[in-house]
């Protein structure tokens, strides 16, 4: 045999991100659009690829690295009840529920709370309760207001009243009773609250709706109609909750504030623990007795722990977070005078929403490229969920980026 016949061709070396794709693409189902970024650690706002290039974080987990990566505090908890105790199951007591569950109450001003894991089994939870508080009252107050082009989450109760067809349709039919109106239409409002509504849920700010805030007197209008028909009014502060607004709770905005009788809260709770919470006043949490609702892993003392480290840590983050994100969308501001696709900056705190009148796709991946993560929701908004430390040099770096793919886009002429 010719020894030359042996030798293989030099084969270009695989990378890692390209290995893992491969698997993926053969073993994981096919749901997510990933960017091509493999991370394998952090620090503070920024992330490292496998081969040690640096990006900032502008996107957080989408909104759940609230203390940026490894925060020190967060990792000596981590490590010390990972020595202790993981799970106890909610047979037993542990030492960290009870306390978490009164400082939710002290600081959303609701008082009692059930711990599952993720938003939308929160949001499974709440819609359990306004099914059971209609029940009580008649058979046919089963009805749930909620609002287009919101987002609630991917599970049955969730995704029927998300007011987004495209993901609803494939799954369909969903639960009955989902009634739907549009965001800040007061007459709408009134218009769709009868005897049957047995509960109504908005996101103060919509997230995965493209960062649109409600107003304050439409938020008012439904407190006063919940009160009115005696249905319950559920604020979901997955997103826009936990101290992303610089206040804790976004329905905290208003002054004075418009308390809802349920509160969901996720994604920063924990900082990447699972964990999320229905938080409901005394007459709310009347509408779930012994048996009713559960959770396996729901406030397991590894999450309860961190997040009351977390909640430590944010009481002092609080105007930090304003005036961030104040800077931050001050600093948008000024671009839109040089990039006529920038429509709108939107939002509060550091929950930031750059509308555009262009698709905003490659815009992200041309950030990605220069050292920038970001994402885009709803085709044409640049969302923006820094972690509550971003410092206003970073925000600097993350605007000189920016200003770059935008640059970029004016010249490939994505607006034309
Ligand atoms: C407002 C809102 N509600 C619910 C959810 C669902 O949360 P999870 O993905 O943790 O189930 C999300 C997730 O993005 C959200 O933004």
């Amino acid at each position: 045999m010719n020894a030359m016949s042996t030798v293989s061709p030099v084969q270009p070396e695989t990378s890692a991100l390209e290995r893992i794709q491969k698997l993926e693409s053969e073993y994981l189902l096919q749901n997510y659009a990933r960017y091509p970024l493999l991370l394998q650690r952090g620090k503070g706002c920024y992330v490292y690829d496998a081969s040690g290039k640096r990006y900032l974080d502008f996107i957080a987990g989408i909104g759940v690295n609230a203390l940026g990566h490894a925060h020190p505090r967060l990792v000596k908890t981590i490590r010390a009840q990972a020595g202790l105790m993981l799970h106890t199951s909610n047979l037993y007591y542990h030492e960290y529920q009870g306390p978490l569950a009164e400082r939710l109450a002290k600081i959303s001003g609701l008082q009692r709370t059930f711990f599952c894991n993720s938003g939308t089994e929160a949001m499974e939870g709440a819609l359990k309760m306004i099914r059971s508080h209609g029940r009580k009252i008649s058979p046919e107050k089963h009805e749930v207001i909620s609002l287009h082009n919101s987002f609630h989450g991917r599970t049955f109760g969730s995704l029927s009243i998300t007011g987004q067809e495209k993901y609803r349709r494939d799954f369909e039919p969903l639960l009955p009773g989902a009634k739907f109106v549009p965001a800040n239409d007061v007459t709408a409002l009134e218009q769709m609250f009868s005897e049957r509504t047995a509960g109504i849920v908005i996101e103060w700010i919509q997230g995965e709706g493209g960062i649109f805030p409600m107003t304050t007197e439409y938020a008012r209008k439904a407190r006063e109609l919940a009160d009115r028909f005696d249905a319950l009014l559920v604020f979901d502060e997955i997103q826009c909750g936990v101290g992303r607004v610089g206040k804790y709770f976004a329905y905290q905005l208003a002054d004075p504030v418009v308390l809802p009788d349920i509160m969901v809260a996720a994604k920063p709770l924990a900082c990447g623990i699972p964990l999320g919470v229905i938080v409901a006043n005394e007459r709310a949490a009347k509408a779930i007795g012994a048996g009713m609702h559960g959770s396996t892993f729901g406030g397991g003392p590894l999450a309860c722990r961190v997040a009351l480290d977390f909640l430590d840590i944010l009481e002092g983050l609080l105007p930090h977070i304003d005036q961030a994100g104040a800077y931050f969308r001050g600093k948008l501001e000024a671009l839109r005078p040089r990039f006529p696709f920038l429509k709108e900056v939107r939002g509060h705190g550091l929950m930031v929403g750059l509308d555009l009148s262009i698709p905003g796709k490659q815009i992200v991946l041309d950030a990605i490229e220069d050292g920038l993560l970001i994402n885009c929701t709803h085709d044409t908004v640049l969302r923006f969920l820094p972690p509550y430390i971003v410092s206003e040099k970073e925000i600097d770096r993350a605007v000189r980026i920016l200003q770059k793919t935008l640059k970029a886009a004016a010249k490939r002429g994505d607006a034309s």
